[in-house]
């Protein structure tokens, strides 16, 4: 095997190994997937100041997400299914954030349940994502059960009412466990990694929902359940309702626009996530790095703000925090590690980020993330893209005002 250097490496390893049906719900996004890839691109349109002859001999990375200590500000994107990048993929990638000291948030439609995780990191806490359903009794019992099992937090996505449409999906006619026919056989027979982490498994589809929902037994029984399940009445009472219902620290994940970061903010939230869900939405938003300063600016005082989309490097992560971002999420940069080498993969997605952000930083001549602020970015250069031009007026205002603070 080559070595692994960068999270590339990971996309390539894992698309090798993992079956087309499943690495192609991991590397899509909706219709033209424009916005999936602007997550990506703006991130390489901001540029850094290098600053040379600081003493940046001592560096630290540490810092909290929603008071809890994390070993850098990165955390586990909840990601549906995957359990089908890997045999047993949400318990394996909630053990290497538990061993690398980062939060990992464990998706409603998981294949692993809540109460699985739970027993295979020894109660080590994690975040529970959650989809309103229809069925608010099932929703009750799912945050009873993340309760249960001490989720310290509860990260409720809004941006999923309904549900964008992303091509590669519908040709692969994904479904968990995969359908038998003759191309997902000839597919599969090229991953023998993955058929047989698969055979050692009893865990191959939705673990917080079959058993858990009356009538739902089989594949047959979910897929019509939960193709009527996802609740287009989704209003800010119903968020208000959790927020009463759920003691412990609620996340609102979906935000793009400030006045919805207002909104928020009102709810009670203690933070909130900037985020297209990874480009597998609505097609045409912009890149969630885009979006980010205007929201940091208008609510980042009272309220966390996080971000996710497009994070494939520390320099990203640096960007975002550059930009008022408190942490960030990972999705497909963890997915891909899973999907190429499990646990192992993982750990070494998050080693690779940790070192990319630990030597960007110092070369920005920053040593403490905790400090990082809008002055590490560049203004000028490339005042033609739209973003840099925003970045390099909130660039330029930061230094401004560190020159006013001595
Ligand atoms: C997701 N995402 C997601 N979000 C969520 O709240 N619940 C979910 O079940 C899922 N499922 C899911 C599956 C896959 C395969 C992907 C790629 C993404 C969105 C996810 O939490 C996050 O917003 C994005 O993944 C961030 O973008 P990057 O890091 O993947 O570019």
């Amino acid at each position: 095997m080559s070595t692994i250097n960068e999270i590339e490496d990971l996309r390539r390893l894992a698309r090798k190994r993992v079956p087309r049906m499943f690495y192609e719900y991991a590397d899509s996004g909706s219709w033209t997937e424009s916005t999936y890839r602007a997550n990506e691109r703006e991130f390489g349109r901001i540029l850094l100041r290098q600053r040379v002859a600081v003493d940046i001999g001592q560096r630290s990375l540490r810092t909290r997400m929603l008071g809890q200590d994390v070993a850098m500000p990165v955390a586990m994107a909840p990601t549906g299914l995957a359990g089908m990048q890997h045999a047993d993929g949400e318990i394996l990638a909630a053990r290497a954030a538990k061993a690398f000291g980062v939060p990992f948030t464990l998706s409603t439609v998981s294949i692993c349940s809540i109460e699985d995780v739970a027993e295979a990191t020894g109660g080590h806490p994690f975040w529970f994502q959650l989809y309103v359903m229809r069925d608010r009794a099932f929703v009750e019992r799912l945050m009873d059960r993340a309760r249960a099992a001490g989720c310290p937090a509860l990260v409720l996505t809004l941006d999923l009412q309904i549900s964008g449409q992303r091509h590669k999906d519908l040709r692969n006619g994904l479904s968990a466990p995969p359908r038998l026919t003759l191309r997902n056989l000839l597919d599969m027979a090229g991953k023998p990694r993955w058929c047989m982490g698969m055979l050692g498994t009893r865990r191959r589809t939705f673990g917080n929902i079959v058993g858990h929902v009356q009538g739902v037994e089989n594949m047959t029984s979910l897929a019509e359940w939960s193709s009527q399940q996802y609740d287009p009445t989704l209003s800010w009472e119903d968020v208000a309702w959790i927020r009463r219902r759920w003691p412990g620290k609620l996340v609102l994940k979906g935000i793009q626009d400030v006045e919805d970061a207002r909104l928020a903010l009102g709810c009670g939230a203690d933070a909130l996530i900037v985020s297209n869900h990874g480009g597998r939405q609505l097609d045409g938003a912009p890149a969630s790095i885009r979006a980010l300063p205007r929201i940091a600016d208008a609510v980042g005082k009272h309220i966390e703000v996080h971000m996710d989309g497009g994070v494939r490097s520390g320099q990203d992560v640096l960007k975002a925090v550059a930009l008022g971002a408190r942490g960030v999420y990972i999705g497909r940069s963890m997915l891909y590690g899973l999907g190429a080498m499990g646990e192992a993969g993982v750990l070494k997605a998050l080693q690779i980020i940790h070192k990319e952000l630990d030597l960007t930083m110092a070369f920005c001549g920053r040593t403490d993330i905790n400090r990082v602020d809008r002055g590490i970015l560049l203004a000028g250069e490339s005042r033609d893209s739209t973003a840099n031009a925003e970045h390099a007026g909130h660039a330029e205002h930061a230094e401004h005002h560190a020159a006013q603070a001595g």
